[in-house]
């Protein structure tokens, strides 16, 4: 498959996309809720979802045979599993439940995924 070089040559692409998408995630929160700038924003937050995993995914894509295949995969799990978190702790702040677990779990993964994503050979990598 021939991707386009804008998301494979840098990790640009994919660093604007995970920034915008943790602003806009942490934004919900301080929004009143019911709000139809809430929903809105909530609408966006979704569409970044799919825009980080296509940016992610095309370097896994470039990336997924060579020797650190195995980090590369857990990288994609972390992102993946975060998208999950975020979605269920929206969902449930919107409905007036509890969502700590969720939310402190989906903080962990960006930790978490912050450290593979320095850790792995593309972009910065702060930790060779
Ligand atoms: C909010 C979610 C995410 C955050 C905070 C995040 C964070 C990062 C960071 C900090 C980097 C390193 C950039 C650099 O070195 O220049 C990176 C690279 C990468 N991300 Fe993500 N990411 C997220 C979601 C995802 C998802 C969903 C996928 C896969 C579908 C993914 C796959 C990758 C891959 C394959 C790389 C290249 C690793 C490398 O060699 O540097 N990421 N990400």
């Amino acid at each position: 498959m021939i991707l386009p070089s804008i998301l494979i040559s840098q990790t640009y692409t994919h660093m604007t996309a995970w920034f915008l998408l943790l602003f806009l995630y942490f934004f919900v929160f301080i929004m009143y809720k019911g709000t139809k700038g809430r929903k809105i924003t909530h609408m966006i937050v979704r569409v970044m979802y799919i825009v980080v995993i296509i940016t992610g995914g095309a370097l896994y894509y470039v990336m997924m045979h060579s020797e650190h295949w195995l980090a590369y995969m857990i990288k994609v799990a972390a992102g993946i599993m975060f998208i999950i978190l975020a979605e269920i702790t929206i969902v449930r702040a919107n409905k007036d439940k509890k969502f700590v677990i969720p939310f402190l779990s989906s903080l962990a993964m960006i930790g978490f995924m912050m450290f593979m994503g320095y850790y792995l050979p593309m972009g910065m990598d702060m930790f060779h």
